[in-house]
């Protein structure tokens, strides 16, 4: 049987077929993206293309310095033409939880400025109805606050901590509240919901990718358009 790794590699080599020279590209964090990333990295020294990579994270940015991908940060572009990335759960609509590594803001900024937006996954994050904990990224100031709104909506807030510890912070300074709504009939909508509230910076419920890629066993993959239905 193939290891995670190795299904993430059959899915993320059919991907690079959307990279093409010229192109700005969204890179998202995570095993899949960087296992993307390495990829696109030799398909530019393969075809001698030059394309540009808008990085989400630190995680991501490094890969791509080892990958020699130039590099743009995401204030410098106004558009880019494709983001890669992956999720942590995906339900049957297409809709995502993202955030495990606490990248969200950034990649739901790049999700929103990509033409297009591609989500590699193993079978094994698809489900019914979205029920992980949702990420929610907030300013540290507004912890007390927003955990107390989210208890009062029936949620279980929990700050995200790092082994030790101590709080862990994301590359923006603020703070993750890992949410417990159970199983959710309209991502959506709760994700609006928690929009609102003020302090809350980014949540971890995103709207539908135009492509998912989900990996199956032995480098069997489907490819899914949640937006077309
Ligand atoms: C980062 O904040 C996340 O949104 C990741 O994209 C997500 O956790 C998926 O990561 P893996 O590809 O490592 O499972």
């Amino acid at each position: 049987m193939m290891s995670y790794n190795e299904s993430i590699k059959a899915v993320a080599t059919d991907a690079l077929k959307h990279v093409q020279g010229g192109m700005i590209l969204g890179l998202g964090s995570g095993r899949a993206a960087a296992t993307l990333v390495r990829g696109i990295g030799e398909k530019i020294a393969r075809e001698n293309i030059s394309v540009r990579g808008v990085p989400t994270s630190l995680q991501i940015k490094l890969v791509a310095e080892e990958a020699n991908i130039a590099l743009v940060e995401p204030g410098e572009v106004s558009r880019i033409d494709a983001v890669f990335d992956g999720a942590d759960q995906i339900d049957e609509g297409g809709h995502l939880i993202k955030g495990g590594g606490g990248a969200l803001l950034r990649e739901n900024i790049l999700a929103g400025m990509a033409k297009t937006s591609i989500i590699m996954a193993d079978q094994t994050k698809f489900v019914k109805e979205l029920c992980a904990p949702v990420p929610i990224e907030i300013h540290p100031t507004a912890r007390g606050f927003v955990s107390g709104l989210i208890t009062e909506m029936g949620g279980a807030p929990e700050m995200r901590r790092l082994e030790r510890g101590y709080p862990m912070f994301t590359e923006n300074g603020n703070v993750i509240l890992d949410c417990d709504f159970g199983a959710m009939q309209d991502p959506p909508g709760l994700a609006a919901e928690l929009r609102q509230m003020p302090g809350v910076l980014e949540v971890g419920i995103f709207e539908k990718p135009d492509l998912i890629y989900k990996a199956k066993k032995d480098g069997l993959f489907e490819v899914l358009s949640p937006r077309l239905g």
